[in-house]
C-alpha cells in the first residue's frame, strides 16, 4: 500500500493525550502540540508522527511532501447540520432584530415550516444542487466529515426523498468528505396532522422502517422540545430505531430543561444537541455516560439567547462537542472554524478543550471512534492550514486559513 508523507509542518496538534482520557477533563497540554513535526501514512491508517528529526531512517529517503509553514490537526468534524432545504428565512431574520421571537416566528407560520415550503417547493436535483454546494463551502473552512440531517420535507415522499439524496451526497463526495446520514423527519410537525403522535404513526416510523430496510442510514435524530415532540415521540422513535440498529441523537433542552439529556442517555445516544436548559441533573447524566454534549453557540448567538453553560459541562468530565447547527433558520453559518474560535472565550475553554472539540469529540458524536487524533491506527483524517501556529487558526476568526 502507497506510503505517504508530511514533512517539516511547522506544528501538528496529535490530540493524543485528549483522546487517551477520552476527550474529558482536557488540560492544555492535551493538545499534543509537535513543533516541526511530519506524519507518515497510508492510504487506511496513520503509520508514524513525531518530530522530523526524529523521522525513521525508512522513511527519511522516501518523497514527501514539504509543509513547511502549516499547520495539522486531527480532521475538523461538523457533527450538526441541516443542509437539505430550499428558500432561506432572510425575513425572518430581520423581523428577530425588529423585536419578534423564534417561537413568536414559528406560530405566524415562519420557522421550519417555512423551510418545509421552501424544501418542497423544490425538485430533487435541485435540492442535490443545492446541498453539494454547501458541502463544498463547508468543506473550504478545513471540515473534513459533515453531518447531514434531514427534515425539512417533512411529508413521507419528500423526507424519503431527502435520505436519498444525503445518501447520493455521500456517494458523491467521498473520500474527501465524509457524509454521515441523519434522519430528523421528526423535526417539527406539520399543521395537517393534530398531534405529534399522529404524524409519527404516519410518517416518521414507517419511514424510518422503510429507510431501515434500504441500510442508508447512520443516525436517526428527533427535536424533543415544547410544541414540538414529546418524550413519548422520542421514545417510540428511539425504540423503532434500535430495531433497525441505527443510533440515535436528539435536539435536546434547547428552550426549556424537558430532561431531554436524561432521555438521551438512557438510550446510549452519540449525543444530546443545544442543551441551553439542562440541569444538574442532565449534567450529571452526560457525565456517567458515552453521550456527547454537543453544543451550538452559534444558535445561541444568532437567536440572541443565552449560551449552553458551557463550562459547567467540562468541568464535569463530560465529553463536550462544539457544531455549527447551520440551517436556514437559527444559525444561518457554515463556518465551524470562526464558530469554534467565538466558542472557546465563551465557555471558557483551553485550546485542548477547543480542539478536541471540533475533532475528537465531534467524531464521537457521529459513532466515529477511530479517528480524531493523530496516532498511530487511527484512519488518516487530519485538517491542513496554511498558518505556521495552531494559535493563529482560531486567532484570525472568520479568516479562512484552511487548505
Ligand atoms: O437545530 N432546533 C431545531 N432545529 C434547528 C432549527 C431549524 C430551523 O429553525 O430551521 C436547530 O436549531
Ligand atoms: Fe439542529
Amino acid at each position: 500500500m502507497t506510503v505517504k508523507i508530511f514533512r517539516h509542518f511547522s506544528e501538528i496538534a496529535t490530540l493524543e493525550n485528549a483522546y487517551k482520557k477520552d476527550g474529558r477533563k482536557l488540560s492544555p497540554s492535551d493538545l499534543g502540540l509537535i513543533k516541526d513535526a511530519s506524519i507518515v501514512y497510508n492510504h487506511d491508517e496513520i503509520i508514524w508522527v513525531g518530530p522530523d528529526s526524529q523521522l525513521p531512517e525508512d522513511y527519511q529517503h522516501m518523497d514527501f511532501i514539504d509543509a513547511s509553514g502549516k499547520t495539522c490537526v486531527p480532521e475538523i468534524v461538523d457533527s450538526h447540520t441541516h443542509v437539505v432545504f430550499g428558500g432561506d428565512r432572510a425575513h425572518e431574520y430581520s423581523m428577530r432584530l425588529n423585536g419578534a421571537t423564534y417561537e413568536e416566528i414559528a406560530k405566524a407560520g415562519g420557522g421550519i415550516l417555512n423551510s418545509m415550503k421552501g424544501t418542497n417547493a423544490l425538485s430533487r436535483s435541485e435540492l442535490l444542487k443545492l446541498a453539494q454546494q454547501r458541502i463544498k463551502n463547508i468543506r473550504s473552512y478545513g471540515v473534513g466529515t459533515i453531518e447531514v440531517k434531514s427534515g425539512y420535507g417533512l411529508n413521507f415522499e419528500k423526507e424519503y426523498e431527502i435520505s436519498r439524496i444525503i445518501h447520493d451526497l455521500k456517494n458523491i463526495v467521498r473520500p474527501d468528505v465524509q457524509i454521515i446520514n441523519t434522519f430528523m423527519a421528526a423535526h417539527a410537525v406539520p399543521k395537517d396532522y393534530s398531534s405529534s403522535y399522529e404524524y409519527m404513526k404516519d410518517v416518521v416510523l414507517p419511514l424510518l422502517d422503510k429507510l431501515g430496510e434500504e441500510q442508508i442510514l447512520d443516525c436517526v435524530d428527533i427535536f424533543h422540545e415544547q410544541n414540538y415532540f414529546s418524550e413519548e415521540d422520542v421514545i417510540s422513535l428511539f425504540e423503532r430505531a434500535k430495531r433497525w440498529n441505527i443510533p440515535v441523537k436528539m435536539h435536546a433542552d434547547e428552550f426549556n430543561d424537558n430532561k431531554g439529556a436524561i432521555l438521551a442517555t438512557k438510550y446510549q445516544a452519540l449525543s444530546a444537541d443545544h442543551l441551553l436548559a439542562t440541569g444538574a441533573d442532565g449534567i450529571e447524566a452526560l457525565k456517567n455516560s458515552n453521550t456527547v454534549a454537543t453544543l451550538l453557540p452559534g444558535t445561541g448567538l444568532f437567536l440572541g439567547k443565552n449560551q449552553a453553560n458551557g463550562r459547567a459541562f467540562l468541568d464535569a468530565g463530560v465529553k463536550v462537542a462544539i457544531a455549527s447547527d447551520y440551517n436556514p433558520g437559527s444559525c444561518h453559518c457554515d463556518n465551524l472554524v470562526m464558530i469554534a474560535s467565538l466558542a472557546a472565550p465563551i465557555y471558557k475553554m483551553n485550546m485542548a478543550e477547543l480542539w478536541c472539540a471540533i475533532t475528537f469529540n465531534a467524531a464521537c458524536a457521529v459513532g466515529l471512534k477511530n479517528q480524531g487524533a493523530l496516532i498511530p491506527g487511527l484512519r488518516p483524517r487530519f485538517s491542513v492550514f496554511n498558518t505556521d501556529s495552531i494559535d493563529r487558526i482560531t486567532y484570525n476568526w472568520g479568516k479562512n486559513l484552511a487548505i
